[in-house]
């Protein structure tokens, strides 16, 4: 078996090879993070993708974001370490029943959050991520009547800071919905001194005990600019990677350390390994195949978003 280190050489051998470059997400495990030439939370690799110029995109992250890779670069190769790399949110909201759902609400514009599938972003008017959805929500004219998918959780997040009243699709991300508000509260209890960090997927009575709610990049850069020194961490374990790198002389206290509460990892996400990021380059395969026409379809709200985010200075 090769080694790790091994593995690193030849993987860095390979993208230079090859041109090719690595697009990971933070929620990915700390060698693929290590690897990766670009790290970055849903919008910022989305960002990276539209920029990117090598003949290959390994993205290390879930489906749905390899495939808007894809989307706004229909002449690349776009591969993606194990295709079994889904999202419980992209699987919550099928094209069939969204369409039905869609002919109730006629006189809404759909936003859809980017972890839906393909299908869904040719059936929305703008994508948004966690990092940019309260502002391109509030950008809308106040009269606009709005459907929100496929993320409930997120979605009643922004109804609440921004009092407007989207209608939800039923779905949710099952890692930070299985997170506990009483975990947290015991948690808080137990150290006083660290505010509660969370993510805008987690349920609303979480999110009402939380300290903090933001992206991944909020919330990096909170932790960053704040004077605490401990933090309690309602999110994905891949991110306390980067926060201890970023932090060395900050604590992080997460719901794993609470025995009632469920695991904070991301199957999905962590699914892809070195070992398969290895042989997806040297094969190039598995690869992210569209058709033309859906391709053109869903581009024009990831565009849109992006557009908007760079005009309301969310993105450079
Ligand atoms: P962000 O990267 O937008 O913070 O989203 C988190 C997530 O769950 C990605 O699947
Ligand atoms: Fe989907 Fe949640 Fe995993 Fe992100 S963390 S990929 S939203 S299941």
């Amino acid at each position: 078996m090769v080694k790790s280190n091994q593995l690193f050489e030849k993987i860095m051998e390979l993208k230079r090879q090859k041109n090719a470059v690595i697009l990971g997400h933070y929620y990915q495990r700390p060698e693929i993070q290590e690897v990766s030439d670009y790290i970055g939370d849903s919008l910022a690799l989305a960002q990276e993708a539209q920029r990117c110029e090598s003949d290959i995109i390994v993205f290390c992250g879930v489906h749905f974001m390899a495939e808007t890779a894809k989307i706004l670069n229909p002449g690349r190769k776009v591969l993606l370490p194990d295709m079994k790399a889904s999202c419980s949110l992209a699987e919550s909201c099928k094209a069939e029943d969204f369409s039905r759902f869609k002919a109730e609400h006629p006189d809404h514009i759909v936003i859809s959050y980017i972890n839906c599938s393909a299908e869904i972003k040719c059936l929305s008017d703008l994508i948004c991520t966690s990092g940019n959805a309260e502002k391109l929500v509030r950008a809308m004219p106040e009269n606009q009547k709005i459907i929100f998918a496929p993320d409930k959780n997120l979605g009643s997040y922004i109804n609440q800071v921004t009092g407007r009243q989207m209608v939800l699709w039923n779905g949710v991300c099952t890692v930070h919905d299985a997170m506990q508000a009483e975990a947290v509260i015991k948690l808080k209890e137990e150290n006083r001194d660290a505010p509660v960090i969370a993510h805008p997927e987690c349920n609303a009575a979480l999110l009402q005990v939380a300290d903090f709610v933001g992206s991944t990049k909020a919330m990096l850069k909170h932790i960053k600019s704040s004077s605490a020194k401990r933090f309690i961490i309602a999110t994905e374990s891949g991110i306390l990677y980067e926060m201890k790198k970023e932090n060395p002389d900050k604590e992080f206290i997460t719901l794993k350390d609470e025995k009632c509460c469920a695991c904070d990892d991301c199957g999905y996400m962590k699914i892809n390994t070195l070992e398969k990021l290895y042989a997806c380059l040297l094969n190039e395969s598995p690869e992210i195949v569209m058709t033309e026409s859906q391709i053109e379809s869903a581009r024009k709200p990831i565009v849109r978003m992006l557009e908007m985010s760079r005009k309301l200075g969310i993105i450079k």
